[in-house]
This record gives structure tokens, C-alpha cells and sequence, in this order.
């Protein structure tokens, strides 16, 4: 099936509704996308009908809701490329998973270990390696990126050491969408002995993941950024690297056998997933996923490429070499995620964002998108961000573009 934007739409009913917000650009996919109706459908069909807790009950509904919390599961390895599906962990989030990680990982490091992020890590890639940091003395340290806001590669062996424990890097920036070369990476941290994570809350929206060819240790994304609901992502995890871990929770369904001096825990996936599971939620992933894979994956990538260049096009012809826009992250034509953060001289991103909405229907974000460290590093308080998904439309793009102009008529400062 060829990619067809007018197609993909129709998947959407917020997107045919003319709705509460009139017509609605929405370029604010990187912080959550829009479900499409199978996935909802999913997730009601599940709590419309008798629902039960899964791997407790020993009932019908009980037993069809560990089915497809189960099948989700799979669906979730499938989309990852990995074999076993006993590898995926559901997790509140990519922040959840990140914290299940630096408990359990973290809890065997001592003084003297370090781990290895980057500068332009989202916070839920450095705080909970910070909080690690305070509990057990590890030392965090951050490997540079270059003026392109790309991971600096020539500084990574002179960051790496026989006491680097974990390699814990974002696979996609969410303010620069420069995309990681994993693959050196991998290949030095595991010379040295580390185990490597990496954060794909932003590149794993955008087609199937070979984790295998990735040749990483651990991976965490969000569903609510893959076309899937809310309260629910994923910690993937190696065999050997997962049962050589401790859980990081204590509580139901996690045990073999609790006594009241000990306890004892299940193999993987369920020693990481103690109580109650986000069961609808996972229902309505592994349904977001199996629906991405239907798509013509090529054609989409295409389709957010075409829209990404014509929005960085479009900048460029706006600032029409007065440098009052700056676009962040690698230029016009070079690898990127399909997303623009960019500033504009005089410009508060909160400013922009509100013209955006009230006079033009665009929906940004605005800030510093939980990535202070890297707007710090380039000396700015925060940027703009207009992030695609496969849903939206050139038409989109142009009325966020005369949005801008618009901006830069009321709000920039003349330089
Ligand atoms: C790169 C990156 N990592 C992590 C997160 C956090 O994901 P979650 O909100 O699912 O915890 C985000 C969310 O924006 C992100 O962009």
C-alpha cells in the first residue's frame, strides 16, 4: 500500500472533526501524537467489556485479558526486532523506564563507577542518573555535542574507561533531531566493558526498530509518542543483561514465594512488573504499533522528510540571511528526525507559541523542552519546536510558516 497522507488522515477522528479548535495544525507530535480509531477502539473494547486483571484470575475474562496483554507484548517485540518477547518490560513511560533502570542497574554501582550520558539528553535521561549519582557516589558524566547539536564523537574514547558501567545516550535528540550513530558507540562502550542504553522516545515513532543490528543493551520509548495512549512505554532489555538484574519494585505478581524474612522473584518480563500493569494501555500499544507496521513505512519516512525540508526551507527563506531565525540542529538537506526547533531574535517561544494558536491554529511547543542543559550550552533560554507525525499535510507546514512571518512582523526585534 502506497503512503497516502489523505488516507492516513482518515484513520483519525480527531483529525476529520472540525472540532472545539476549528481547524487544528498540529506540529506537536514529539511531545504527544493523536491516536489513531483502531487503537481507541482497542482499548474500549477491552474496558467496555468484562474486564479483569491479567495473570491473577482464574476466569474468562481474566484469561482473555493476559492474552492480549501478552499478545501486546509480542506485538511490541515484533515492532522492536527482538525475539523474545519475555525481553519487553511495559512501563509507565520512557521515564519510568529510565528510573526502573538506574534502581535495578544502579543498584549494584559503587563510588568510583561512572556512568556516560550526552549534553543534550531530555532531563529524564540525567535525573534519575543525578538521583543514582546522590544515592551512591557514581560519577555522571556528559559526552559534548558540536554546534550542529550532534553527540561529539571525537571526544568518546576520552570519556569511556574500564569504570564506565552504562553508556546511557538518547537515539534521537527531541530538540536538535540529530540521530545517533549508534554503532561506534556500541562497539567502544562494550570494548570497555559498559552496557549501553539507549532513549528512542523520539526515533521510535517513525518505523520498526532493529535492536538487534543495533547492537545496544537496554531500550526505553513512550507510547503516547507512537500513536499509542497514554501511561504506558516499554524498557527492552537482553536476556543476559535483564536476569542478571535486580527488580527495582517490590509487590504482586512479581514473587515466586514471599515469606516474611525474604522473598523471591519471577524470571523476566514479570520480576520488573510488580502489581498491576497498565493493561488497557498496553492493549492500545501493542494495537498503535501493529497499525504502524500496516503503513507503507518507506513512503512515510519520505512523506517527513519532504515536510521536514519544506519547513526548514521555508525558515530560511523568511529569515532571508538577517539571522533573526536560527534553526537548531543539523542543516537543510543532512539527517535529521522530523522535527524544527529553531529561535528567533527578540522572540519569546512562549510569545510565538501563543500568536501560533490564537491567530494562525498551530499548535508548537515552546521552551526548553525538559533539555535545559543543551539550550544552556548554546547560551539560549529556550527554543520552538514544530514536530510532524505521518498525519500532517504540506498545507499544515504552509500555515505554520505564514504563522511565522506573522511572528516575525509583531514580535522580533529588529536587528
Ligand atoms: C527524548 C525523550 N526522552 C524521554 C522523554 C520522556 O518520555 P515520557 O514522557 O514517556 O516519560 C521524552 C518526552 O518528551 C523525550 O522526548
Amino acid at each position: 500500500m502506497m503512503f497516502d497522507v489523505e488516507q492516513v488522515v482518515q484513520n483519525f477522528s480527531m483529525c476529520r472533526q472540525k472540532g472545539a479548535y476549528g481547524p487544528l495544525h498540529y506540529l506537536d507530535s514529539a511531545a504527544m501524537a493523536q491516536v489513531p480509531d483502531s487503537v481507541i477502539d482497542a482499548m474500549s473494547g477491552h474496558d467496555g467489556g468484562w474486564r479483569a486483571n491479567v495473570r491473577r484470575g482464574i476466569h474468562r475474562p481474566a484469561e482473555d485479558a493476559t492474552q492480549a496483554y501478552e499478545d501486546a507484548r509480542l506485538q511490541v517485540a515484533r515492532y522492536l526486532g527482538a525475539k523474545d518477547p519475555d525481553e519487553v518490560i511495559f512501563t509507565a513511560g520512557a521515564t519510568a523506564g529510565i528510573n526502573i533502570l538506574a534502581w535495578s542497574l544502579g543498584s549494584s554501582l559503587r563510588k568510583g563507577d561512572e556512568i556516560l550520558l550526552s549534553v543534550l539528553e531530555h532531563h529524564s535521561n540525567i535525573v534519575p542518573w543525578q538521583m543514582l549519582s546522590e544515592r551512591t557516589g557514581v560519577l555522571v558524566r556528559y559526552l559534548p555535542v558540536d554546534e550542529e547539536g550532534r553527540l561529539d564523537l571525537t571526544a568518546l574514547d576520552a570519556c569511556l574507561s574500564e569504570r564506565t558501567k552504562l553508556v546511557a545516550l538518547t537515539h534521537g535528540s527531541n530538540v536538535s533531531a540529530a540521530i545517533t550513530d549508534v554503532a561506534l558507540i556500541a562497539q567502544r562502550a562494550h570494548e570497555c566493558g559498559a552496557r549501553v542504553m539507549l532513549d528512542g522516545a523520539q526515533m521510535a515513532p517513525h518505523g520498526p526498530l532493529d535492536l538487534a543490528a543495533l547492537d545496544v543493551d537496554f531500550y526505553v520509548f513512550s507510547s503516547h509518542k507512537v500513536y499509542g495512549p497514554t501511561g504506558a512505554g516499554v524498557l527492552w532489555g537482553r536476556r543476559g543483561c535483564l536476569e542478571g538484574l535486580p527488580p527495582a519494585f517490590g509487590g504482586g505478581e512479581m514473587i515466586m514465594e514471599v515469606n516474611l524474612e525474604k522473598s523471591s522473584y519471577m524470571g523476566i518480563p514479570h520480576r520488573f512488573e510488580a502489581g498491576t500493569p497498565p493493561v488497557t494501555q498496553a492493549i492500545g500499544l501493542g494495537t498503535a504499533l501493529d497499525w504502524v507496521m500496516r503503513q507503507d513505512i518507506d513512503g512515510m519516512q519520505r512523506h517527513l522528510t519532504g515536510l521536514t525540508d519544506r519547513i526548514m526551507a521555508g525558515l530560511i527563506t523568511l529569515d532571508n540571511g538577517s539571522n533573526r531565525i536560527r534553526i537548531l540542529g543539523p542543516a537543510l538537506g543532512e539527517e535529521r528526525l522530523p522535527l524544527v526547533s529553531f529561535t528567533m531574535e527578540g522572540a519569546h517561544p512562549h510569545d510565538i507559541c501563543q500568536v501560533m494558536s490564537d491567530r494562525h491554529g498551530v499548535a508548537l511547543r515552546g521552551g526548553h523542552h525538559c533539555a535545559q542543559p543543551l539550550h544552556t550550552y548554546w547560551g539560549i533560554h529556550g527554543s520552538t519546536r514544530a514536530s510532524l507525525a505521518m498525519y500532517n499535510r504540506p498545507s499544515d507546514v504552509d500555515a505554520f510558516l505564514s504563522g511565522v512571518e506573522d511572528c516575525m512582523n509583531l514580535l522580533c526585534r529588529a536587528v
